[in-house]
């Protein structure tokens, strides 16, 4: 009977997510949360411009009235490096923590797990980082409590296993992916969302919509090798249940992406924004994303000149979001063949109308439904809108060949000259 079982595919895949807590004035139970959770001296942690925004000092003063006397750590770097999570983690040791508050986007989320897990169980950063840049060492343990309270309607952090970083000595960018990483308790409350400028806006949006499109046409769980249980990475590829957050998150935004850049007061579409980032953190969380996350990572740590606008400070910067929907177009007509119905499919979520759709069309619905997208909410005119050339191409190609993690996730093999095209083609995206 066992041999029966002896095929060298997988056959099972895994779904583990973050409890949510999630609406208008969720933030305001933070206090009552933590009680329950059995923390007694929480560290809250934020960035100096979440600051600026009053909304951390809102959440220590919600901790404050349930009897907390909530210290606050607010030095986080945008984009995460070695230096700056080891600064946190220095911060954090010693100092007798019991449980974790993070209020902000991607960078503040995943710096809170990292303090946690490098207070809770020390180690070398080399130890716990993926191959090949790291030991991918497991987390031996669970971690204490974190409560996630996004700001942005982005990376999905607080549901996910992964927390990412700059080496700056390597000039590349890698993370930790354990399940105990992920939070206790997500908060996610769409008023937290209503101030953000309109690019501040799109941005994080798009890293959403790829989260979802690129989980809803990963390689499917069954069609990779086998793992042993301890062995089966975070990201298992497609399933049929991560396909229903990813699909429902397209729908979404379909909806609303376009209302909340314009009008960022439209509170049903910052609801549809929340839930649509929650819903494609669980979708991505457990699939994975693949080349145009690779890809992101090499063009934002190669930027040049490009200041994006609504962003403090007045520095270069490519986002996150905005490095990953650029190569998106290119990426979706390369992987069409892998599986067209997904492909149309995804584009009639996203609004398109794809009746009477012939066969030589249909590989360029979805591309030609992101970039109707992309044009209306202000995202530049490709690669090099944001000051890149072909003199960059081959920098680029290598740096994303280096995420093996989520090239693992692509539905069809990916050798260096599929990259080199890929980034040729999106250097101009209208024009
Ligand atoms: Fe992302």
């Amino acid at each position: 009977m066992a041999e029966f079982f002896e095929v060298p595919n997988e056959t099972i895949f895994t779904m583990e997510t973050t409890p949510l807590k999630f609406g208008p004035g969720a933030t305001g139970e933070a206090g009552y949360d933590l009680k329950r959770l059995g923390v007694r001296r929480p560290l809250l942690i934020t960035d100096r411009g979440l600051m600026r925004t009053g909304l951390p000092d809102r959440v220590c003063r919600v901790l404050r009235e349930a009897d907390f006397a909530a210290d606050l750590y607010d030095d986080v770097h945008v984009e995460p490096t070695d230096a700056s999570w080891e600064a946190i983690a220095s911060y954090v040791k010693d100092r007798d923590y019991d449980g974790f508050v993070a209020v902000g986007g991607g960078s503040v989320i995943d710096s809170a797990k990292a303090a946690n897990l490098f207070t809770t169980y020390p180690a070398p950063l080399s130890d716990y980082l993926n191959k090949p840049i790291g030991k991918g060492l497991p987390v031996p343990g669970p971690l204490k409590p974190l409560v996630a309270i996004p700001t942005t309607a982005g990376t999905g952090s607080e549901t996910t296993a992964v927390a990412v970083l700059d080496i700056l000595s390597l000039h590349v960018k890698t993370g930790i992916s354990h399940r105990f990483l992920r939070p206790t308790l997500a908060i996610v409350d769409p008023l937290n969302t209503l101030t953000l400028p309109p690019m501040a806006t799109a941005y994080p949006g798009f890293d959403v919509l790829t989260h979802a499109l690129e989980s809803f046409t990963s390689r499917p769980y069954d069609a990779r090798p086998r793992h042993t249980p301890d062995q089966r990475p975070v990201y298992v590829g497609r399933n049929p249940v991560s396909d229903l957050w990813c699909e429902k998150a397209l729908e979404y935004l379909g909806r609303s992406l376009r209302r909340a850049v314009l009008n960022g007061y439209d509170m049903d579409a910052r609801t549809d924004l929340a839930l649509a980032a929650t819903y494609a953190g669980i979708g991505f969380g457990n699939a994975g994303v693949h080349v145009p996350h690779a890809l992101a990572y090499p063009i934002a740590g190669q930027v040049r000149g490009f200041v994006p606008p609504d962003y403090p400070p007045k520095a270069p910067l490519i986002p996150h979001g905005l490095s990953v929907i650029s190569t998106a177009p290119a990426t979706f007509r390369w992987t069409f063949p892998t599986s067209p119905e997904r492909h149309v499919r995804a584009a009639q979520l996203l609004g398109a109308n794809v009746g009477g759709v012939t066969d030589a069309e249909a590989r360029h619905v979805l591309p030609r439904t992101l970039l109707e997208l992309m044009r209306d909410t202000g995202i530049p005119d490709g690669l090099c809108a944001l000051g890149f050339g072909e003199a960059d191409v081959t920098n680029i190609v290598e740096g994303a060949l280096k995420q093996e993690r989520l090239l693992a996730c692509s539905p069809r093999a990916v050798e260096a000259d599929d990259l080199a095209e890929i980034v040729r083609e999106s250097m101009r995206h209208w024009t």
